[in-house]
């Protein structure tokens, strides 16, 4: 794992724009993972200033989504489906069937997990897999105790999740499940580049820079995977 210190969230959005950026100047189709959340925000602002500033095109780019919520529609303005749609796909122009993200409103949500995981297994190897990390440590919504094999499945939230995203769902009624690629599916990614900015994330970071694998803190199943970077600023890292 590389870990790269950098002294805050501006930094660490920048630096991160400039990986994504020039994955897709080398390879105009790439399959890029995307992570939501509040941690990518202001890397995916860098990224469109970046492409427009620079005449970046992202049209060729496919892309696939770590999770989506269970129970709210696409259109729901919390769902991750609205929220790619705003941040990424339609500020970088990225074309609407080259976006992909799990259907939290499946009628049969286990037939929709295998439908995902072929889903990303036809697009071939995801060249980039964007991630946050939770608070208890989780990846995708990869919870504490998810076997580092799992493959996209079904999730029920656990309490410091829900009470982490709780301000999202303040006048509507808060999802409990979600889909998530499985830990399997995401360390099947070429390259992963996992963000992480704030003091909340600090117990997370320093378990996972502690380099031991253990399926009680899900990221560390990231020590496993040949090529990690790690872009975590001075809060995080516990250094301020
Ligand atoms: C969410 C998402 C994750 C995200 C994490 C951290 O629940 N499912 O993909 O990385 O939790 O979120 P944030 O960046 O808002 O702290």
């Amino acid at each position: 794992m590389k870990v790269i210190a950098v002294e805050d969230y501006e930094e660490m959005s920048r630096l991160a724009a400039e990986i994504i950026q020039s994955k897709v100047q080398s390879v105009p189709n790439a399959v890029l993972g995307f992570a939501t959340g509040g941690t990518p925000i202001g890397t995916y602002k860098q990224l469109v200033a970046n492409a427009k500033e620079r005449h970046l095109s992202f049209r060729m780019v496919r892309t696939v989504n770590l999770d989506e919520y269970v129970g709210i529609s696409a259109e729901h303005p919390e769902s991750y489906h609205s929220y790619m749609k705003k941040h990424v796909f339609e500020p970088l122009g990225i074309l609407p069937e080259n976006c992909h993200l799990p259907d939290g409103e499946a009628e049969d949500l286990v037939l929709e997990c295998e439908r995902y995981e072929k889903v990303i297994e036809q697009l071939g190897e995801v060249e980039l897999q964007v991630l946050g990390i939770g608070q208890n440590g989780h990846i995708g919504f990869n919870e504490p105790m998810t076997p580092f094999s799992s493959k996209t499945h079904v999730v029920e939230l656990t309490a410091s999740t829900l009470t982490a995203n709780a301000s999202y769902f303040l006048n509507v009624k808060q999802p409990t499940h979600a889909i998530t690629m499985g830990i399997g599916t995401i360390l099947k990614s070429r390259e992963i580049l996992l963000l992480a900015s704030g003091e909340s994330k600090r117990l997370a970071v320093n378990i996972l820079l502690e380099g031991k694998a253990d399926e009680k803190v899900p990221a560390t199943a990231l020590i496993t995977h040949p090529n990690v970077t790690i872009i975590a600023d001075y809060p995080a890292l516990g250094l301020k």
